[in-house]
């Protein structure tokens, strides 16, 4: 495998870069990386985030948990070691998007600093937002849109964020959401009047 390693040229300093395509785009490109429990409202929030710059020109890509693991990471499930490895992979993808000058808006538990560090780390600090959506357990529990919580309570899943497995609520996130006694689109909005000037 190492040996195989050597053998590979890669072009990446003869391709147009990031500069090339934002120009083209008139917007600069970033990750929107919103982490939270599930059914926090990250995907719900993200939807609204997306339409909302998309109608102001921007071009955008919603990436997001259920959508990735039924596709690229289909043979990836819950354990420390494949959650490390879905979002190796999406921060690679999204880093593709980013340089084609996209901004990305990524919906994923992600629920550790260091599977965090690691998406930070590949996309590089500058173009990263950590953005947490704060939403208390107590809520996601009871609103338990996809019926998860109660399946996780009863044993049927396991490793189940939040029930059985950790959330580290995260310290460096660039702006924190929180869902509690509030409209959809007011937490979108907070969103979008935060990225604006990052991506103007
Ligand atoms: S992550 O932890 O690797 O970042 P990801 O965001 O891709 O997770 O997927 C989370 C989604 O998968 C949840 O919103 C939920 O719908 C579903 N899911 C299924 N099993 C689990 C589990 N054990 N823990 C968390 N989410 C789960």
């Amino acid at each position: 495998m190492k040996d195989e390693g050597n053998n590979i040229f890669s072009i990446f300093d003869e391709i147009l870069i990031k500069k090339d395509k934002e120009l083209k785009l008139n917007q600069k490109a970033k990750v929107l990386w919103l982490t939270g429990l599930s059914g926090s409202g990250k995907t719900t929030i993200a939807k609204v985030v997306e339409k909302v710059l998309h109608e102001m020109g921007f071009l955008t890509q919603l990436l997001d948990g259920d959508n990735i693991r039924a596709g690229i990471n289909n043979n990836l499930g819950f354990s420390d070691a494949d959650r490390q490895e879905n979002i190796r992979r999406i921060a690679e993808v999204s880093k593709l998007f980013l340089n084609c000058g996209v901004i990305t808006i990524n919906c994923f538990v992600s629920p550790t600093k260091e599977i965090r560090e690691q998406a930070r780390k590949i996309i590089g600090e500058g173009d990263f937002v950590e953005i947490f959506v704060d939403t208390p357990l107590s809520i996601c529990e009871l609103r338990d849109t996809k019926g998860l919580y109660a399946k996780a309570r009863k044993g049927e899943i396991k490793d189940f964020t939040g029930i059985s497995a950790p959330f580290e609520v995260p310290e460096s996130a660039a702006i924190k959401i929180k869902t509690e006694n509030k409209k959809i689109e007011e937490s979108a909005r907070e969103l979008v009047d935060y990225i604006l000037p990052l991506i103007k």
